[in-house]
């Protein structure tokens, strides 16, 4: 997949591959940063509407977190939601396994569960997981990685892991003012640089490769047309590139995208909701309207 996508002209790598351990801990150090607003926002949002939404939500069985990373957000959702399980699911192990074990030592009423899973691929829960009162929370906005397509199919398959009694409930950042947006991706720390060059140091143990990180710059930038930040690295020289059994020449200039980020208006997910089998759809959002939690149900 990586290989593939590195040969692609121009290449296109999946942002899952940003996330080794150090790429964890630098999307950790992402989320408090002065620029990016996020995470904070979504933090507040939860913090101002959580009551209500546990009312909303009702009695939960299993918290099925997607993208869990270190559990950051799981213990406060416990503490408002009290579920009998929660199931932390995460492409980065080594980041979810510390998370998952902090959060059980927070939460001891709380049976967690810690599952390795790429949430790009078919994803099997263990079997003697209750089927009934099941949540599926996907904080983040990660959903914006993926196109709408994808989006819907993601979005399908989180639909069919719930029953008649289940409900998602789900981050998405809104569209907003463009420097703010492209601040959020280009902060003055290069934190969010680093993030994005960590992604070759990753390629080159994988696929054992020899990618530089210094013929490397980061460019993030706002594509009004398809309502996404775009990051990609780009060649500061000509560069070559050997890994076994293939040469891959970029051009100075030439390019590697690494990331959409998609900025979502909330008619257009609900839209969104509703073809991949929800309604009842209760959105919450700050004051300035930059963020949305979204309660939905089957
Ligand atoms: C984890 C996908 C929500 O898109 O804002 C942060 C990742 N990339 N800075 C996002 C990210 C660059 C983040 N998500």
């Amino acid at each position: 997949d990586l290989v593939a996508g590195l040969l692609a002209t121009p290449a296109s790598v999946s942002p899952k591959y940003f996330y080794d351990a150090r790429g964890s801990e630098l999307f950790g150090d992402i989320t408090q940063l002065p620029e990016y607003y996020p995470t904070r926002t979504e933090q507040q949002i939860m913090a101002t509407h959580g009551s209500a939404m546990a009312q909303q939500i009702g009695p939960v069985g299993t918290v099925i977190e997607w993208g869990a990373g270190n559990c950051a957000k799981a213990c406060q959702l416990c503490a408002l939601l009290a579920p009998e399980r929660f199931v932390a699911l995460d492409i980065s192990v080594d980041c979810l396994q510390a998370g998952a074990e902090q959060l059980q030592a927070q939460c001891p009423a709380v049976e967690v569960q810690a599952l390795a899973a790429d949430l790009t691929a078919d994803l099997t829960l263990p079997t003697d997981l209750p089927l009934e009162r099941r949540l599926v929370f996907y904080p983040g906005s990660s959903i914006g990685n993926f196109d709408p397509p994808q989006a819907l199919l993601l979005l399908q398959r989180m639909r069919a892991l719930l029953g008649t009694d289940g409900a998602l409930l789900i981050g998405i950042d809104l569209v907003k003012p463009v420097e703010v947006l492209e601040a959020a991706y280009n902060d003055a720390a290069g934190v969010t640089a680093a993030f994005n060059r960590n992604l070759l140091r990753h390629a080159n143990r994988l696929i054992g490769s020899n990618f530089d990180e210094r013929d490397w710059a980061h460019h993030a930038f706002f594509n009004a047309g398809r309502s996404r930040i775009e990051m990609h690295l780009k060649a500061l020289r000509d560069v070559v590139v050997r890994w076994p059994g293939h040469t891959r020449r970029f051009a100075k200039g030439e390019t590697i995208h690494t990331e959409n980020s998609h900025k979502f208006r909330l008619d257009g997910f609900k839209a969104l909701l509703a073809l991949a089998g929800f309604s009842k759809v209760q959105p919450w959002t700050d004051a300035q309207g930059w963020y949305a939690v979204v309660l939905a149900r089957p």
